[in-house]
């Protein structure tokens, strides 16, 4: 399957870090050149230049802030100038918010929704056009497990990752048959910079989890079979049949013991 992906061009959002990095090298190893998109420079030059070195591979480089206005169409504005055409996208880019409503910052809600949701639509329905009219090409959508069953504390967050494994799915069913492979990634817990970034420091301390090596494995190795929906991990995998079995009310009920923030005892 990856043989017909030799020296074509994927473009990785979230390179700089964690599991977006981490598909880098694996994509990279491959034989697949790069454009490398995130925010921070200095990490994407140093794993462009690891990649080289080990793979020979082509790397480009575009910092940008996703969750700006405008910046999808920016960065595939970038990759037609450099005369590059994308077969393979992989929507990794993402952050989470954990926390209770009134400490949430209305601001950075809605970068979480620019980035999570409008971006990545944005770089599906832009880059897509042109995989179906060479009747080739891919994308991997990076999903969540938090996307099968809303959360408590993570409300924005897991609405955001429901939309895009509905959104995978619907379109792997669309485009199956015209030679293009979608694919919903839904890790679990996958030691990153993910959680600390979302507020939630210490959690990933305390819960079993994944390397992003082998959640990107995984997800290779699954790219091109009939698996729509990728979900690394068997125990993640029994959460989300687990999730279908109790009443709605009761499985959101159950992930407040995941997230509910510890209150301060009043005086
Ligand atoms: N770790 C987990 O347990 C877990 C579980 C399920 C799903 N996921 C999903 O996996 C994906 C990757 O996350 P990760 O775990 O690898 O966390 P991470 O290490 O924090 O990586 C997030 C990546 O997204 C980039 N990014 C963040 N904001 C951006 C922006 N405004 N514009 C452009 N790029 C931006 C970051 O780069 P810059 O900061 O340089 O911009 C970084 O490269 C996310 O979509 C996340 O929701 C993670």
């Amino acid at each position: 399957m990856w043989k017909s992906f030799v020296d074509r061009w994927a473009l990785v959002t979230g390179a700089s870090s964690g599991i977006g990095a981490e598909f880098a090298r694996q994509l990279a190893a491959r034989g697949l050149h790069l454009v490398l998109v995130a925010r921070r420079r200095e990490p994407m030059q140093e794993l462009a230049a690891e990649l080289h070195s080990r793979h020979a591979t082509r790397c480009e480089i575009i910092s940008c802030d996703l969750s700006a206005a405008g910046s999808a169409a920016e960065v595939m504005a970038a990759v037609r100038e450099k005369k590059i055409e994308v077969d393979l996208l992989v929507n990794n880019a993402g952050f989470g918010i954990v926390g209770e409503v009134e400490q949430a910052d209305p601001a950075r809600i809605q970068e979480l929704i620019r980035l999570n949701v409008a971006s990545t639509t944005e770089l599906i329905y832009g880059l897509l056009p042109a995989m179906l009219e060479r009747r080739f090409g891919g994308i991997i959508n990076v999903s969540s497990l938090s996307a099968f069953q809303p959360v408590a504390y993570m409300g924005v967050y897991a609405a955001s990752k429901a939309y895009v494994l509905h959104l995978s799915e619907a379109l792997a069913c669309e485009v199956a048959d015209r030679g293009i492979i979608v694919q919903a990634l839904c890790p679990g817990v996958t030691r990153t910079e993910f959680f600390e970034i979302a507020g939630a420091t210490g959690w990933l301390q305390k819960h079993a989890s994944l390397s992003p090596e082998q959640v990107v494995k995984k997800s290779l190795k699954k790219f091109g079979r009939k698996n729509w929906v990728v979900v690394p991990g068997w125990r993640n995998r029994l959460l989300t049949l687990l999730v279908r079995f109790g009443s709605r009310r009761r499985v959101v009920r159950e992930s407040t013991r995941f997230f509910r923030p510890r209150r301060k005892k009043e005086k």
